[in-house]
C-alpha cells in the first residue's frame, strides 16, 4: 500500500515523524510518501527541525509560502493534485488542523482517494478560530479518524460520525516527546547558548511564554495589553518569551516591541525541539496559546495557563497541569503568582499518551486497507 503523508507547518513535523517510523515496520505493508506544502519555510520554523525529528527529506516540495487564507488553501490543492495524479496513493494522511490540512484532504476527497486524519475530533466550538473551521472540514471528509483524548470521540460521534471509522489511539506529539525527552538540555545550557547565562538566577524559578494565534497578536489592542500583562510579572519572576514570526511581525508594525525592553523579559528567537523541550520542562509555569504545548506541559506535569477562552484539548485541563487564564491581566497575574507560591497542579497524564500512539494509528490502518481490499470484487 502507497500512503500520501502530508506536513505543512511546524507542529506537524512532530507529529508526522513517529507516525512515518511507525509505518516503515515491514508488518504494516505501508510504503509512504512525504509531502511538505511549505506553510512554514523559515529555517528556525521548518529545516531544522528535519535532522531533531530523524525526519526523511520530502518527497515533493509544494512551496505554496504565506498568502491569505483562501489563496493558500487554494494553492495547496492545486499544487497537490498533481501530485496524487503521479503517486496514485491509496490514502493521504494528514495530521492537525492546519490550512493544508483541510486543503489536502479536500484533493484527495474530491479525486475519491481515502483520508486518514490523524488528531481528529478537537473542538474548540469556536468557529473565529481559522483552525476550527479546519478541523470540522477535515473530519468529515475523512474516512478514518484518530482521536487523542476522549472528548474528540465523543465530538465525532455527536456529529453524526460512524464510530467504524473512529480509533482513539492516544496522542502523537507525545510519541515524540517521549523519545526526545532525555536528550533534552538543562535550561541553564538553553539560556547559555542564547547568550542569556544569568538571566535565570541558578535553577530558579522562571515563566516560559508562547503566543502566536492570530485572536491574540493580530489586534493592537489586546497584544499590547498581555505585552503589558508580561512585563508586569516579569516583577515576580524571569520571563522568556520565543517569538513565533507572525508575533515578532505584529509586534513591529504595532510598534510594541520596544515596551517588551525590560530587564527580566527575553525575546528569543523560535527554539528548537529539544531547546523548547527543555525549557518547558524546567519552567515554574508556561504561559501559551499553543494546542500542542497545552499538552506536553501536561505530560511534563509543568503547570500551563492558556492565555484564551477556551481549548479544543479539555483532558488538559481535567486530567493534566493546564488551565483556561483567559486574558484578563489581574486574573493571569493572580493565577501566576499563586503557582509561584503554591505550585501548580501537576495534573495526571492522560490514557493513551503513552509513546505507542502512532503503532496503534498504523496497525488500525493496514487492517482497514486489508479489509477495503478484500471488500472489492
Ligand atoms: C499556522 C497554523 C496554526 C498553527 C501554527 C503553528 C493555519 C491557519 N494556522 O499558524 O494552526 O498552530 O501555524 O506555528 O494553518 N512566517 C514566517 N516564516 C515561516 C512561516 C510563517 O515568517 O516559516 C510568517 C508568515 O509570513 C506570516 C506569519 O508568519 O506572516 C504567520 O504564518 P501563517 O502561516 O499565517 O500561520 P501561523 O500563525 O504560523
Amino acid at each position: 500500500y502507497r500512503i500520501a503523508c502530508v506536513v505543512a507547518a511546524r507542529p506537524n513535523l512532530m507529529k508526522m515523524a513517529p507516525l512515518l517510523r511507525a509505518f516503515a515496520a515491514p508488518e504494516t505493508q505501508v510504503e509512504t510518501v512525504l509531502i511538505h506544502t511549505g506553510q512554514h519555510y523559515d529555517a528556525d520554523m521548518d529545516g531544522q527541525f528535519f535532522g531533531a525529528l530523524e525526519l526523511a527529506a520530502p518527497d515533493f516540495r509544494l512551496e505554496v509560502g504565506s498568502a491569505s487564507h483562501a489563496v493558500q488553501t487554494a494553492e495547496v490543492m492545486r499544487r497537490f493534485e498533481p501530485v496524487l495524479a503521479q503517486t496514485a496513493p491509496h490514502a493521504v494522511l494528514v495530521v492537525g488542523d492546519v490550512n493544508s490540512t483541510l486543503a489536502c484532504a479536500l484533493t484527495a476527497a474530491k479525486r475519491n482517494i481515502p483520508v486518514l486524519h490523524v488528531e481528529a475530533g478537537l473542538r474548540s466550538f469556536d468557529r473565529a478560530m481559522p483552525e476550527e473551521i479546519n478541523r470540522v472540514l477535515t473530519d468529515h471528509l475523512s474516512d478514518l479518524l484518530f482521536t487523542s483524548e476522549a472528548s474528540a470521540t465523543s465530538n465525532l460521534l455527536r456529529e453524526g460520525l460512524p464510530a467504524q471509522r473512529i480509533h482513539f489511539v492516544g496522542n502523537v506529539m507525545i510519541d515524540t516527546l517521549l523519545r526526545q525527552l532525555p536528550a533534552a538540555p538543562s535550561a541553564a545550557e538553553v539560556l547559555r547558548h542564547a547568550h542569556l547565562a544569568g538571566f535565570v538566577p541558578d535553577g530558579g524559578p522562571y515563566a516560559l511564554l508562547t503566543l502566536h494565534r492570530p485572536s491574540n497578536v493580530d489586534d493592537p489592542r489586546r497584544l499590547r495589553a498581555l505585552m503589558a500583562t508580561m512585563v508586569k510579572l516579569s516583577d515576580d519572576l524571569p520571563v522568556l518569551f520565543p517569538l513565533h514570526p507572525r508575533t515578532r511581525a505584529m509586534l513591529h508594525q504595532h510598534e510594541l516591541a520596544g515596551m517588551l525592553d525590560v530587564p527580566r523579559l527575553a525575546c528569543l528567537p523560535p527554539l528548537s525541539y529539544l531547546n523548547m523541550l527543555g525549557l518547558m520542562k524546567h519552567a515554574c509555569v508556561v504561559l501559551t496559546d499553543s494546542g500542542g504545548v497545552q499538552e506536553e506541559t501536561t505530560v511534563l506535569r509543568v503547570p500551563c495557563l492558556t492565555l484564551r477562552d477556551n481549548t479544543e484539548r479539555p483532558v488538559t485541563v481535567t486530567e493534566g497541569s493546564n488551565a483556561i487564564a483567559g486574558r484578563d491581566p489581574s486574573v493571569i497575574l493572580a493565577l501566576c503568582r499563586d503557582i509561584l507560591r503554591f505550585g501548580g497542579k501537576s495534573g495526571r497524564i492522560p490514557p493513551y499518551w503513552d509513546g505507542q500512539a502512532a503503532g496503534r494509528v498504523a496497525a488500525a490502518t493496514t487492517n482497514w486497507l486489508q479489509s477495503r481490499r478484500e471488500r472489492r470484487p
